[in-house]
């Protein structure tokens, strides 16, 4: 055998020859592919992933073991610092983007319950029908999984198969049952896995989180655009292209379908598994994503006084929404509180058990559409406000999503300013966290003032030549150069100052609607026990820059958490859990929703919070 082995890596195609025993890690290197990996290739970090598409690798360690899902190392996931090559191999990569775009998503939120979901299997040796036992088979199948068999019922597909599924055997079958029906019956050798998908569809990302509900283990994540983008950047003008096109609600709810069914079929792939698997759907979202998704009429959610179709749960086959799980899953829908406080703020409630709490707590949501929820100890206040897609990096003129090359964090480095991108790349853009952090610097440094407008020529002599040399343009193109030619890909990263308007716009809207909520129920801000920030971007927001710029209330700056994408965490909870499920019923029925914006108080505050602190 050669002491030499050649490893290719896709999707790039890139190889190396390594000897014999090299992880694929460094083979990686030697390669000039990049993996991440923040622990150096201790094993301990997890990031490194990829997956063995053919070749001889060494078994998977116990880190492995530890850190991925068995059903991921199954299905070829490992940790390349952790696998030795044994011989030739092919190595698939995931892109940066997808993994970057996973990691904002994570549902970090997913506290461990009692797994008790809607999805039960049963293997079963059912009783074989004879002269002295003449029940029929569903009826000996039903009595073999519970004392009530009349509380059991079969879908006719699953009726169609299951004389011959009993008999292949000697009666020995898998059972899948979903809620009080059973849906699936086959032989015990074909025994097939029992997976759960939960869903967040979001204004912007779709997230699609693969489950085992045999074991309660999130086993991957597929997250892409929403694609109804291209009706519009936010909900309201989406909801009035339904309206103003005849077939506007099909085609934005086929959009949606399609993307859903697409990251579903990509996540059971990679662990191996078919969509037939999947047996049971979670879906959160704002109330107008919800809608749409269902193909409700979502007209009157932009309408005076903006009432939803239905706030409460909706369950329905997979066959009838035309989501491609098992045909005969159920899709579950969490409930909506409003008009613009949806299902998503309710999977926030639900991860971070808000209103188990005893202390009051204040959760924000910043997306699109800012949806807050504030417990107050005893009561269950609910806002909305119009925040607009800035933070996410839409209608900023270098804004985009957190991927390579996007500015995450900026910050004072002596008399100037300071960028990081994600993963070290040439500055491509800045996404949400960069813009809180620029904006905060540019006030520190004094580039902008608390009305938010940039430094204007005769003041830049008052600043540092590195830093004067940073502004330019007039007007409304005014900007400073967050990233210069050399650090950027191409052209110099700015932020204008039409940019900072969008900011400013953004975090008034937020901060008018939470001071409103703590005044209505008599709390201060420094009453708040934590301040939870939810949201694709909520864990890599920096907390001291979202103080500085005046996007929360002023609290100390250790009681503000980052809590990621709870509304995903929800989702999953309530895949897992009927308890969790009932708890998510209750946030519903509970929530008082307060709709702020048409009061004048609400535009006094919104415009005082304009200035920046
Ligand atoms: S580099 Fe951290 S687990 Fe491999």
């Amino acid at each position: 055998m050669s002491d030499y082995v050649t490893v290719t890596f896709e999707p790039t195609g890139a190889r190396a020859k390594v000897p014999v025993g090299t992880n694929l890690y460094e083979a990686a290197q030697e390669a000039g592919v990049e993996i991440s990996g923040s622990c150096g290739g201790q094993g301990t970090c997890g990031e490194c992933q990829v997956i063995l598409a053919e070749g001889k690798v060494s078994e998977p360690t116990s880190q492995e073991k530890e850190l991925l899902a068995t059903a991921l190392v199954e299905a070829g996931r490992r940790l390349a610092c952790q696998t030795k090559l044994r011989g030739d191999a092919v190595v698939r990569v995931p892109t940066a983007e997808t993994a970057v775009v996973r990691k904002a998503l994570q549902p970090e939120w997913v506290r461990s319950v009692p797994l008790a979901p809607n999805v039960r299997r049963y293997d079963l040796d059912v009783a074989a029908a004879s002269l002295d036992d003449q029940r029929s088979d569903f009826r000996r199948l039903a009595e073999a999984i519970t004392e009530q068999p009349s509380s059991l019922t079969g879908t006719v597909g699953c009726l169609r198969s299951l004389a011959s599924a009993l008999r292949a055997e000697d009666q020995k079958v898998a059972v899948t049952a979903v809620g009080s029906q059973v849906v699936d019956v086959r032989p015990a050798s074909q025994r097939s896995r029992a997976l759960g998908v939960a869903v967040d569809i979001g204004t912007s990302t779709v997230a699609v989180y693969l489950v085992d509900l045999e074991t309660g283990k999130h086993l991957v994540t597929a997250a892409g655009q929403n694609p109804q983008v291209r009706f519009g950047a936010d909900v309201v003008s989406r909801i009035q292209y339904a309206n103003s096109h005849a077939d506007g609600l099909t085609a934005l709810r086929n959009e949606i379908l399609a993307t859903v069914s697409q990251l579903i079929r990509q996540a059971v792939e990679e662990v191996g598994a078919a969509r037939a698997d999947v047996y049971e759907a979670t879906i959160v979202g704002n109330t107008c994503m919800h809608h749409i998704f269902l193909g409700l009429e979502s007209r009157y959610l932009a309408e005076s006084p903006y009432v939803p179709v239905t706030a409460e749960t909706v369950s329905a086959s997979a066959d009838r929404l035309g989501l491609e799980i098992n045909p005969r899953g159920n899709v579950f829908c969490l409930p909506c509180i409003a008009g613009f406080v949806g299902a998503d703020t309710v999977g926030v409630i639900v991860a971070s058990e808000l209103t188990r709490r005893d202390r009051p707590t204040l959760a924000v949501d910043i997306g699109t559409n800012g949806e807050i929820a504030l417990w107050s100890g005893e009561r269950l206040l609910t806002a909305s406000c119009a925040a607009g897609p800035a933070f996410e990096g839409a209608q900023i003129h270098h804004g985009m999503r957190a991927a390579p090359g996007a500015i995450d964090e900026a910050f004072v480095s002596g008399n100037d300013l300071a960028v990081h991108t994600i993963d070290d790349q040439p500055a491509r853009g800045i996404c949400g966290s960069g813009l809180f952090d620029a904006t905060a610097v540019l006030l520190e440094l004094g580039l902008i003032d608390t009305k938010g407008h940039m430094v204007d020529d005769q003041s830049c002599g008052t600043l540092s030549d590195t830093m004067a040399e940073r502004v330019g343009g007039e007007a409304n193109k005014r900007h400073v150069v967050l990233a210069d030619a050399e650090q950027s890909a191409n052209s110099p990263i700015v932020l204008t100052q039409r940019d900072v308007r969008e900011i400013q716009l953004a975090k008034s809207a937020i901060r008018a609607s939470t001071e409103m909520l703590l005044e209505m129920v008599g709390l201060k801000p420094d009453d708040l026990d934590e301040v939870l920030i939810a949201g694709a971007f909520g864990n890599f927001i920096n907390p001291a820059s979202a103080l500085r710029m005046g996007l929360l209330p002023e609290v100390a700056e250790g009681r503000i958490v980052g809590i990621g994408n709870a509304a995903g965490a929800g989702a999953i909870l309530t895949l897992v859990s009927g308890h969790e499920r009932d708890y998510a019923r209750q946030v519903a029925e509970t929530a008082e929703h307060i709709e702020l914006f048409r009061s004048s108080d609400f535009q006094d505050r919104f415009v005082e919070y304009m200035m920046f602190p």
